[in-house]
């Protein structure tokens, strides 16, 4: 689904259309352009009828994309889909009546890669007094200065108890609470993840394991993420970094190379969440570049290419 990159013209002439489709950071783009061979007075009318205005732009914040996909759904009807950006072969539709193609063009594709990453960032901690508050404000401040969006799941935010009930474990998922549903959307809509976590006598803390297996493996499937350990003694959580890589790997996460490890955090951070350490902040700024990085890189794949189901057990 392309949805965030498309620039609707109503135009028959593939100049106009190809004008209007300048990449732009603030607007949704799609292009429908009618065919010029089969288009006469009678098609151009028949989508002057359905679509008064010639052009029509969705902003990319707020309720724009949502807009837009309806737009797109009304006007290509039954078709759920617009073709990747990277597939260059025009696709034939018929609207009303009137059979056109939509024009997927490399301006289309650029505008596909300023798409706003999302990075979903996740507290391992529901402890009061917890450090990870210190460690997560510098970090959401690093993502959104880097041009991403960052989204926090907290434990602690949520009304979650120990795990009874998964949300893959309802028989239909519209029974799940709607806090569930809610970050699940959250989840899939991610284009890369970023997990904080302490180590707890050894391991992972309870609270991270409890928010992550709260979800399915699907949710979290063909996305990168970046691990962050930290720890009061002078280990940096290193011991539950080794035990998270496996575990993300194996719901589907792409684990990317740099890990970070902060020992002493509360000397690294200040309570408001200020860095005090530079190879501290040398190292989340690179584990945030390289993130960018895969997600931008996995993110136009996905575009491309529908990813594989999960493996089976
Ligand atoms: C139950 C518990 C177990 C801990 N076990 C370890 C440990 O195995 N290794 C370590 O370096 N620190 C350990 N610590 C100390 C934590 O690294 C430190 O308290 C850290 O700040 C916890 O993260 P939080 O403040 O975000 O909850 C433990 C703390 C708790 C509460």
């Amino acid at each position: 689904m392309i949805w965030k990159s498309v620039l609707f013209s109503l135009s028959t002439r593939p100049s106009v259309a190809r004008a209007l489709l300048q990449p732009t950071r603030s607007y949704v783009t799609v292009a429908i352009h009618v065919n010029c061979t089969a288009a006469n007075s009678r098609g151009t009318n028949l989508v002057n009828f359905t679509h008064p205005k010639s052009t029509e732009r969705f902003p990319r914040e707020g309720t724009g994309l949502e807009q837009a996909r309806k737009y797109s759904c009304m006007s290509l009807g039954s078709r759920s889909t617009v073709p990747s950006p990277s597939a260059p072969t025009p696709v034939t539709v018929t609207l009303g009546g009137v059979t056109g193609r939509i024009i997927c063009t490399e301006a289309m594709s650029t505008s596909v890669k300023k798409d706003k990453l999302k990075i979903v960032i996740f507290y391992g901690s529901s402890r009061p007094g917890r450090m990870v508050e210190r460690v997560g404000t510098y970090v959401k401040n690093q993502v959104e200065s880097q041009g991403m969006e960052a989204i926090i799941l907290d434990p602690e935010a949520l009304p979650m108890e120990i795990l009874k009930v998964p949300l893959h474990f309802f028989p239909s998922p519209e029974k799940a609470p709607e806090w569930l549903r809610e970050n699940d959307a959250k989840i899939r809509g991610a284009d890369g993840f970023l997990i904080l976590s302490a180590e707890y006598n050894c391991g992972i803390p309870p609270a991270l394991s409890n928010l992550i297996d709260h979800f399915p493996p699907a949710s979290y499937r063909h996305r990168p993420v970046g691990i962050v350990t930290y720890s009061m003694g002078s280990l940096g959580g290193v011991r539950a970094g080794i035990i998270l890589r496996p575990k993300v790997s194996d719901i589907g996460m792409v684990a990317i190379p740099t890990a970070v490890m902060i020992p002493a955090v509360q000397n690294a951070f200040s309570a408001d969440g200020q860095c005090l350490e530079e190879r501290v902040a040398g190292n989340i700024t690179k584990i945030v570049q390289e993130l960018e990085w895969y997600s931008t890189a996995i993110k136009n794949q996905r575009a491309v290419k529908e990813p594989l189901p999960g493996p089976m057990h």
